[in-house]
Order: structure tokens, then sequence, then C-alpha cells
């Protein structure tokens, strides 16, 4: 029984290993493993693009980034680095996709990829009117207007390559579900959470077949986090209890069930497509359950504020409790995790997700 599992154990860090190695090799040459990176989804990847909506749904104050460079923030719900970041870092690049809005977003800037990312869009685009945020289909509008940009710079040839060779990532639908779903008497009543997942997977669906059929043959999508285990969904959704909502977790295993089986379908059905269900549930439960294992104390309360509560703007220079490390903590705000959390996140990802850049 050990046998073959130790073995797999060993040969995944050998490949871990060969992977740093490899990463290493080409960083020290200047060069990345891909071309460039291409961002979509929610507040999990915004980099700063909301900074730019009429929105309550920001990060761009303190304490928000103040473990990122030069102690800034950026627009980043994170003290510090999100998962994609370090993802970036990990392909070998020294500077991260720029927030599509942002001045960054320009000339030569647009040349190894960009960030699209809205915090409080969902797969759905009544959960992006709600918040007055950018709706996955205008990040895909923005896209298109990112190509033609491209194209100009660069010229056809080269612009195809970058579009070809890049690697996408879409972290979306905790939005939906949280900020929509369970709030939102017309979509709950409408919906099962087993036809409102199937609601979500056929956007899903359309939005990788548009992707796809502009070119994008290398695409990660993230599964939904353990939703009942989040800060704020334990206070909002728990009954008075300290545990994770079991029920909230139960939504997200039906959704991320159904993803990876239309994940399954859409890779028999374009056999040039790398896609890649990036499952993130596991990994962030086994922190919450067991922040110990990797170094951390806080599972529960987020480091900003009283923890139990306070995202975007309720998470501010003034919230009273805010911890002074958050190296410990499994959670930055009530909904986000910390800098640290996301490194371990980030490993996690990277090691799944080797098939994209072979
Ligand atoms: C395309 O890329 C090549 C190699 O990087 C570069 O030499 C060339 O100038 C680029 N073409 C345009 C139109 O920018
Ligand atoms: C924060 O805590 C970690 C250990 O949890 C420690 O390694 C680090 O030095 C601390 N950082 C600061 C600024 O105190």
């Amino acid at each position: 029984m050990g046998g073959p599992v130790m073995l797999l154990i060993v040969m995944a860090q050998v490949l871990l290993l060969l992977l740093v190695g490899l990463t290493l090799a080409w960083v020290c040459q200047g060069q990345s493993l891909v071309p460039g990176v291409i961002i979509f989804g929610d507040s999990v990847v915004d980099v700063g693009n909301n900074n730019h909506r009429l929105t309550l749904v920001k990060a761009d104050f303190p304490p928000y980034g103040r473990d990122f460079i030069h102690h800034t923030p950026t627009g980043r719900f994170c003290n510090g680095k999100l998962a994609t970041d370090f993802t970036v870092e990990n392909l070998g690049f020294t500077s991260y996709p720029p927030a599509y809005l942002s001045e960054q977003a320009r000339g030569k800037n647009l040349l190894s990829g960009v960030n699209f990312g809205s915090g409080a869009s969902g797969y759905l685009e009544s959960t992006s009117i709600l918040y007055n945020v950018i709706s996955l289909d205008q990040q895909l509008r923005n896209y298109k207007d990112y190509r033609s940009k491209v194209e100009r710079i660069a010229g056809r040839t080269n612009a195809t390559a970058l579009f070809t060779g890049s690697i996408y990532v879409v972290t979306t639908g905790t939005s939906d579900y949280v900020q929509n779903y369970y709030i939102n008497p017309l979509l709950n009543r409408a919906y099962n959470p087993d036809q409102f997942a199937d609601l979500l997977v056929q956007r899903f669906n359309t939005f990788i077949e548009v992707l796809y059929n502009m070119g994008a043959r290398r695409i990660g999508v993230t599964s939904l986090p353990p939703l009942g285990c989040l800060p704020a969904a334990v206070t909002l959704f728990g009954g008075g209890s300290n545990d994770c909502v079991a029920r909230l977790n139960d939504d997200a295993i039906v959704f991320n069930k159904k993803l990876n089986a239309a994940g399954r379908a859409l890779k028999k059905s374009h056999p040039k497509l790398k896609l890649v269900i990036l499952d993130i549930y596991k990994p962030l439960l086994d922190l919450i359950r067991h922040p110990e294992n990797n170094g951390f104390f806080e599972a529960r309360k987020a480091c900003c504020g009283t923890g139990i509560i306070e995202t975007s703007f309720l998470c501010n220079a003034g919230s009273p409790g805010t911890c002074a490390n958050a190296t410990g903590y499994v959670f930055w705000d009530s909904f986000h995790p910390t800098e640290a959390a996301n490194q371990v996140l980030s490993d996690a990802l990277f090691i799944q997700g080797i098939d994209l850049i072979s």
C-alpha cells in the first residue's frame, strides 16, 4: 500500500525540483517559460482594475498592500502578493501583467500579458451589475480591444505568437455565490444549488469557447474555494457557529464536479486545447483545517479588523484590531487569503498546472 504512494510522492517532489531548476535556469537567462500571462476574474486576481470604477469593492487604500513592494496599496485585495503574482514569478517574469484599466497598461508593457480581473465580478452578468464592476463579458471585450492594441504595437505575427503561447488564468465564481446567490432571493428561489451550478458552468463553457476561437490554447481555470470557510461566510451564514458552513462547502463541491466534467468535455472536443481545472478547494481547506502544518496559527479570523466580517471599504486604516503581522494568518480580510497563504496556494496550483507549460 505505502510503496506506490511513497513513490508517487517522491516522483512529484523530483518533478517539482526539476521544474524549479528549469524555471531558475530560464529566469537566469532573463527568459520566461511562456510569452505572457493573461488574467480574467474577480478580486482573487484583480490588481487594480476596480480602482478605476465607481464601486465600493475596492482595495486601493491602507492597510491593503502594506506588505507589498514599496508597502503601497495597488488595488490587490491582499496585504501583499496574490497567488497569481507568485505564479507569474515562477514562470520567470520580472514584472506582473498590468491592470488593463491602469496607466501602466500601454506600449511595451502590454507585450507579456495583461490583467482584466475585477473584484466582485462573476460568471454571471448580474453579479457584476450589483457592484458596478467589470463583468466577464466586458473583460472579454476588453481582451479583444487589447488584441488590436498588441497587433498595432508588435505586428500581427508577434501578436499571434503571444496570444497562442500565453497562459490564460481564469478565477471567478465565488462572488456569484457569496455576493449574489446567497443574498438574492430572486436567484435562490429560481434555482436550487444544482441548477445554479449548471447555470454558471454554462457561462464557463461559453467563455472558454470564445477564448479558444480567438486562439487561446493554454487555459488554467481555478475551482471554487471552500466557500463555507471564508471568515465572512462563517459569520454571515454560520448561524453563530465558528465552524465552516457545510451547506456552502457542499455547493462549492457540486460546482467543482460540474466544472471538471465540463473541462473534460471541452478538451475532448478541442484536442489542441490545454485546459487545466486547478483545484484550489483542497489546498485551501488543508490550510484552514491544519494551519500549523504550514506555519500558520489562525484560520478563522482574518488579520484586518475584527477579522470576521471586514473586506473592501470596511477593512481600512481605521479598522480597530488589525493584526500587526499577517504571516501567521491564513486570511488577510474576511474573503481573501494573506500573501503567506497565497504563496502556499500558488505552489499547489503550479504543480497542477504543469501541463500548461509543457
Ligand atoms: C517581432 O518580434 C521580433 C523578435 O522579438 C522583433 O525583432 C520584431 O521587431 C518584432 N516585430 C515588430 C513589428 O515589432
Ligand atoms: C512575522 O511573523 C513571522 C513568523 O510568523 C516572522 O518570521 C516575521 O519575521 C514577522 N515579521 C515581522 C515584520 O515582525
